[in-house]
């Protein structure tokens, strides 16, 4: 059995490698051929964190696995990634383990992929300006997608650490050219954007309605786990609302809170992406519309990646 590390998946597999994988085993979820239960919880409040099993089987790269995978809002304190995983791949016939992959940069190059399949259905075609709400580890691939799906002339960052707002900008440099504006507060940093995309573990929410123009696409990918929510019910209301998975996103996802609370209801969330990539249902209508992706994070998407990674060596 292979053990791939970060360093040799991280030459396997780029970003512009990883938005086509995800972009077909939305397809093929959506289409019902790729199996995928909802993941399962380990809540550890007393450390702020939890642990995810996430198994998926993907048909048609013939693959089927399981991500075990964190989230600690506290790490980056210490000195370590909020979120870090490992992926255990099995051949779907037999059961035979293939392969142990570290799992940390395949949850990110995915998440981002995601982000960046989203925008690319979603967003305006002539969307120039692209605002991060959380410039941390996930910020940066998505950020990568964004600019891979449409051509972005300013990006603008704010988080609540000045370090982590340099590490942002500094990386960033590395393949975006344009103009970068660190903001000093959420409502500079939105207002006028033509897309924005939020990655902070939150509980508390940051985006209000009067800061969003219309037109905007939001991707909300930090709230991944039940009590946490990036944008205030009012945008949620205001927006055509896309999920990933019902399931997961009702129980997990942005969408979670105002679900509970009553004051959102599944008739109101327009659709998957998965529904969206395999067309049987529209986006955005007019250029005046809000629209709106729940991330939770897909375990297929880890598989598929996987797949695409090993498949590549
Ligand atoms: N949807 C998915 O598939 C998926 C995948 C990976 C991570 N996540 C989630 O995304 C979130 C971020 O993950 P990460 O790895 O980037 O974490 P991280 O700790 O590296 O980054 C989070 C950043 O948010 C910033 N932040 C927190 N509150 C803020 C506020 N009020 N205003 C501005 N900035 C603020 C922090 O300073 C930090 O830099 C977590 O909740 C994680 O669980 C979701």
């Amino acid at each position: 059995m292979k053990y791939l590390d970060k360093d040799s998946i991280k030459k396997a597999y780029k970003m512009k490698e990883a938005i086509p994988v995800v972009e077909a085993a939305f397809k093929e979820f959506a289409e019902g051929t790729a199996i995928m239960p909802p993941k399962q919880y380990l809540d550890l409040k007393q450390f702020n964190g939890d642990f995810r099993a996430m198994p998926a089987y993907v048909p048609s790269m013939d693959i089927a696995g399981i991500k075990w995978v964190n989230s600690h809002g506290n790490n980056p304190k210490k000195g370590i990634d909020s979120v870090m995983a490992t992926i255990i791949v099995n051949k779907p016939e037999t059961g035979e383990p293939i392969a142990v992959l570290d799992g940390t940069y395949i949850t990110a190059v995915r998440t981002g992929a995601s982000g960046g399949v989203a925008t690319n259905f979603l967003a305006k075609k002539d969307a120039k300006i692209a605002a991060f709400i959380g410039g941390g580890a996930q910020a940066y691939y998505q950020c990568e997608a964004i600019c891979l799906v449409r051509d972005i002339e300013e990006v603008r960052i704010v988080d609540l650490s000045p370090e982590t707002t340099k590490l942002f900008t500094d990386s960033i440099a590395k393949f975006f050219k344009g103009k970068i504006t660190v903001s000093s507060s959420i409502e500079e940093c939105s207002k006028n954007a033509d897309i924005i995309t939020l990655t902070t573990p939150s509980r508390t929410p940051l985006l209000k309605s009067e800061w969003v123009s219309p037109g905007t696409h939001i991707n909300a990918i930090g709230a991944d786990a039940e009590g946490k929510q990036e944008c205030d019910t009012s945008v949620l209301k205001k927006a055509l609302v896309f999920i990933d998975d019902w399931p997961q996103a009702s129980h997990s996802g942005e969408i979670n809170v105002p679900l509970t609370k009553g004051e959102l209801k599944k008739e109101d969330i327009k659709g998957s992406i998965g529904e969206l990539v395999s067309g049987t249902i529209s986006g955005r209508q007019t250029d005046q519309d809000i629209t709106l992706f729940d991330s939770t994070g897909l375990a297929i998407h880890d598989i598929a990646s996987a797949g695409a990674v090993l498949s590549s060596l």
